[in-house]
């Protein structure tokens, strides 16, 4: 069984994260008991993926609660300024805002622990829904291609992009996926590879740049992500590699899907250029395991993520249906919070 990648233990007051940079190594977990514990898990990829960092911020201000309102607000501020790309902590931390200010100060703790948990079963939810929805696009026998880490473990459960193939399987359908690697921090290779054999899939490793030679050597059926924040115009971040392999999937008449929670569409970003984009150190790029693969002194550019501009997009797979784009995103938004 694949461990959880984020628990609360409320008793201890803990937050417990699978420690993703040990995987598939060991299973390995994170004790954090303050939300510059968490803080600092964020941005060191203890913790990642958009919906697992969101959630695990949200215990970071239940954490600093503990010691008053000032500090939830101090808490508030640094855990925003840990990743920039991914809106789902931006939105989670709206949330628990809005949970401190509806509360007296006796009973901030409790209401915000109580919100925080309210936040992580939701996702599990969404993504169980998104699952459904995504299912209904695979044929039975798919074959698949994915990139990087949707999956439980990017998630509080169950995953997006890796939802949908859970999803498509427990409709009896046969799923055979192709994980590029994903450099340079390869979570396709060390989590999505390792996810996917624990859960009893047929996953098959392959380099980033094997991508678009995959498509055109077999009949490929889907390419199926997940996502960081989606513009309302449609445009897409997620992580770095996804636009030339939804560049390579148009070209091979491949449907190119990104499955998100509907949180994740950001109806104030007019477009993919508004989407700001992490940069992370020039280590990743030039070490592999520890060692210098790169002359050293060479100047080394390291966006984390990329915008795969809505063209390319065949649909959006959300917890509410399937969003073909482009459309606009603000008007849908709009109407779903309606119903
Ligand atoms: O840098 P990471 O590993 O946090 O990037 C993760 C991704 O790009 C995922 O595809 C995205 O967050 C969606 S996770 C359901």
């Amino acid at each position: 069984m694949l461990p959880q990648s984020i628990e609360w233990i409320s008793e201890r007051k803990i937050l417990k994260l699978l420690d993703q940079r040990k995987l598939p190594g060991e299973v390995a977990f994170s004790l954090c008991k303050n939300s510059e514990d968490i803080a600092q898990a964020i941005e060191n990829m203890t913790v990642r993926g958009a919906p697992a960092i969101g959630v695990a911020a949200a215990y970071g201000t239940v954490l600093a609660a503990l010691e008053g309102r000032q500090a939830f607000f101090a808490a508030v501020e640094r855990l925003s300024a840990t990743r920039p790309t991914a809106v789902h902590l931006f939105w989670t931390l709206e949330k628990m805002k809005k949970c401190a200010a509806e509360t007296p100060d006796s009973e901030i703790y409790a209401a915000l622990e109580k919100k925080a948990a309210e936040l992580l079963n939701e996702d599990i939810e969404i993504n169980r829904a998104i699952g459904k929805y995504g299912a209904d696009l695979l044929p039975d026998n798919a074959e698949v291609i994915t990139h990087c880490n949707a999956g439980a473990i990017a998630t509080c459960g169950y995953g997006t992009a890796l939802g949908v193939l859970r999803a498509a399987r427990e409709q009896g359908k046969r799923i055979k996926i192709y994980a590029d690697e994903t450099r340079p921090r390869l979570q396709g290779a060390r989590l999505t590879a390792w996810e996917l054999l624990e859960d009893g899939f047929d996953v098959t490793l392959i380099t980033d740049s094997m991508a678009a030679f995959l498509m055109s050597q077999r009949k490929i059926d889907a390419v199926l992500v997940g996502a960081d924040r989606v513009a309302r115009n449609g445009d897409t971040a997620n992580k770095i590699g996804t636009y030339s392999l939804a560049v390579a999937a148009k070209h091979h008449k491949v449907p190119f899907y990104a499955a998100v929670p509907f949180s994740t569409i950001d109806t104030d970003c007019e477009d993919g250029s508004r989407i700001p984009i992490e940069e992370r150190s020039i280590e990743e790029v030039v070490k592999i395991n520890g060692k210098l693969a790169a002359p050293e002194g060479v100047k080394v550019w390291n966006p984390a993520f990329d915008v795969t501009p809505a063209e390319l997009i065949d649909g959006i797979i959300t917890e509410k249906g399937v969003v073909r784009v482009p459309c606009d995103l603000k008007n849908l938004w709009r109407k779903q919070n309606e119903n």
